[in-house]
């Protein structure tokens, strides 16, 4: 080194040095989620509303939040949930003290929407516990060719999944915004978002799953200031009704599914209780906009 130069700090001594924490964090007097760990998972003293909530994943997700302490009002197009589940769950609501309501509805009729949000915001209020969670997990699923789609068709795998699933975070939302409750919303979307299943032709579905992942980003740009944060739960293949729909009509699409099964199987419902939980509660205080991708390793895999 030439006489006079000063020495430049090696990148290892400078990272030492920069890494040492300020003494106060203001931020950390700012988050919820400067709580015990037990309680990050907690949704006591809330009520969620989840569609879809009659049964499948919806119904799946209804017992994660009661698990958690919360109330769940199940809002779907079925008649009547799926008989066993629901017996299951009202059994264990009564035993956390907690209540699962189920209601019928079409969540691409905003009018009806906005009455049944509504209701159930004004139940939960009436037992200290504000509507400040929502699950959108309504949907459909169809598998055609492109090129014989018929429009109406891709028109209606839109409106249900995409339009019906603005409808129902924006009929909850108004109600947040108007109650100055905050709250976290999660909108399930799909691994079909980011990829196209081999050998599957579902054109329709793919695009609106696509589209509720980029609606959670521009919601979460719009809503952030009132405290509403927004996420997508992205599941890869899950046995369900709806899948097994699909696999009845052609066993052989297991064995693709199974070629990227990283973990050597498909999903259950039950794979997305702690993702959900976690998206819904304090622990994810700093998070929104974003995808919480959960698919046993499948879109990982070529
Ligand atoms: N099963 C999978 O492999 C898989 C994978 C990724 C994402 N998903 C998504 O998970 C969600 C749940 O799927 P699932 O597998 O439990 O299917 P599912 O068919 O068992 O459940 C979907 C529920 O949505 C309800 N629904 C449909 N249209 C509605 C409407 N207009 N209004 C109100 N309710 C309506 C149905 O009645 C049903 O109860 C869907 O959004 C689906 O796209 C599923």
């Amino acid at each position: 080194m030439s006489p006079g130069a000063t020495e430049r700090p090696n990148t290892f001594q400078r990272i030492q040095s920069d890494t040492t924490l300020p003494a106060v964090i203001p931020e950390s007097s700012q988050t919820a989620a400067n709580a015990p760990l037990t309680q990050l998972f907690g949704l006591t003293n809330q009520t969620v509303a989840i569609t879809g909530g009659g049964r499948g994943l919806g119904l799946s997700l209804a017992s994660a939040v009661v698990e958690a302490g919360g109330h769940v009002a199940c809002l779907d197009i079925l008649t009547a949930p799926e008989d066993t589940e629901w017996q299951r769950i009202q059994k264990l609501a009564k035993q956390s003290h907690v209540t699962v309501t189920y209601t019928r509805v079409d969540i691409t009729d905003e009018e009806s929407m906005v009455h049944v949000m509504e209701d159930v915001a004004s139940t939960g209020r009436e037992k200290q516990a504000p509507l400040n969670g929502v699950i959108a997990c309504a949907g459909i699923q169809q598998k055609v060719s492109a090129l014989d789609y018929p429009i109406a068709d891709f028109e209606r795998m839109l409106r249900v999944n995409t339009v019906g699933t603005f409808v129902t975070v924006k009929t909850a939302a108004r109600i947040m915004v108007r109650e100055k409750t905050p709250g976290s919303i999660v909108m399930v979307a799909s691994m079909s978002g980011n990829i196209a299943n081999r050998g599957l032709t579902c054109s329709a579905y793919n695009t609106s799953k696509a589209a509720v992942q980029q609606m959670a980003r521009s919601l979460a740009q719009e809503w952030g200031q009132y405290g509403i944060r927004i996420n997508t739960l992205s599941p890869g293949y899950i046995r369900t009704a709806m899948t097994d729909e699909l696999l009845a009509a052609e066993p052989e699409i297991e064995k693709l599914w199974m070629a990227g099964a990283l973990l050597g199987r498909l999903g259950a419902p039950e794979d997305f209780k702690a993702g959900t939980v976690f998206l819904l509660g304090r622990g994810s205080s700093w998070m929104t906009g974003a995808d919480l991708r959960i698919d046993g390793g499948h879109t990982a895999s070529a």
